[in-house]
């Protein structure tokens, strides 16, 4: 079968683009940061807290992989593509990160859960997913909300390898954000109103879900009260969570305050 030919602009993106996925690479050079992880306390509730975020960072990595799939498709400019590439990468190194933590914690645990609410694997099967529902899910809300509760655990990350291994991801993750914020600023109001129909819906679900992936309160019972013990004794040995219901209560509000408001503000109808 012959295809169209089609054009490949290879374009450069704009001023603000360029000038975060700057940010990005400086970023990614100067980090080196393992040295303390040997002098740990052991701690298994930590240990597990932190394979928790070795999950979740590893599950970024296929979400941000499939948004720079998304961008290709839609030619968009290279340094959008180079920075989701970034992120990406960065994502591979928060995963190594976590993991080296809660090996210096007391042990990696490598067997999620039947009942958590996220899968890497299963966010690396392909999809042919539109770019702006990406965006919201990856740009907005995903990375919205892991910088706020990020900022979070670092006020209660007294033990010091913990407290500048939280605080490198918090920076890292706050110009993440800012690119997804930029991206869909340039490509949300342009989007047809049915596409901004569904776009609302998709995000209301995704609301649904950080109920389980972010805070504890979406969780069946015996899950909930497991990972609440969990975030309690990791919390309150200083070591890289915060109190349960303070993460409940700040994911709650992040949407409201935050994300919804300035989804809003794109012509996301919620
Ligand atoms: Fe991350
Ligand atoms: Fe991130």
């Amino acid at each position: 079968m012959r295809r169209s030919r089609k054009l490949v602009p290879l374009r450069r993106g704009d001023d603000a683009t360029r000038r975060t996925r700057q940010a990005l690479q400086e970023r990614a050079a100067a980090v080196d940061l393992l040295a303390g992880v040997g002098s740990l306390p052991v701690c298994p509730e930590a240990a597990r807290f932190w394979s928790e975020r070795a999950w979740s960072e590893l599950a970024a990595v296929p979400a941000m992989s499939q948004t720079a799939l998304a961008l290709v498709r839609d030619s968009a400019d290279l340094d959008s593509l180079g920075a989701m590439m970034q992120i990406g990468a960065d994502e591979v190194r928060h995963t190594e990160l976590s993991r080296d933590v809660a090996n210096g914690l007391g042990g990696y645990v490598e067997l999620i859960p039947a009942d958590a609410a996220w899968e890497p694997a299963l966010l690396g099967e392909a999809s042919s997913m539109p770019l702006p529902f990406w965006i919201v899910a990856n740009g907005c809300i995903s990375e919205t909300l892991s910088l706020e509760l990020l900022r979070a655990r670092l006020a209660y990350a007294g033990q010091p390898t913990i407290h500048a291994v939280l605080s490198t991801i918090v920076k890292d993750e706050a110009v993440h954000q800012r690119i997804g914020w930029q991206l869909a600023a340039r490509v949300l109001p342009d989007v047809s109103r049915a596409v901004k129909r569904e776009l609302a819906g998709y995000a209301r679900a995704m609301f649904e879900l950080i109920t389980k992936t972010f805070a504890t309160t979406g969780l069946p019972p015996r899950s909930r009260r497991e990972a609440r013990r969990i975030r309690e004794v990791t919390a309150a040995a200083g070591l890289g969570a915060c109190p349960p219901d303070e993460a409940d209560q700040l994911s709650h509000a992040t949407v409201a305050d935050h994300i919804v408001p300035r989804l809003r503000k794109l012509g996301i109808d919620l």
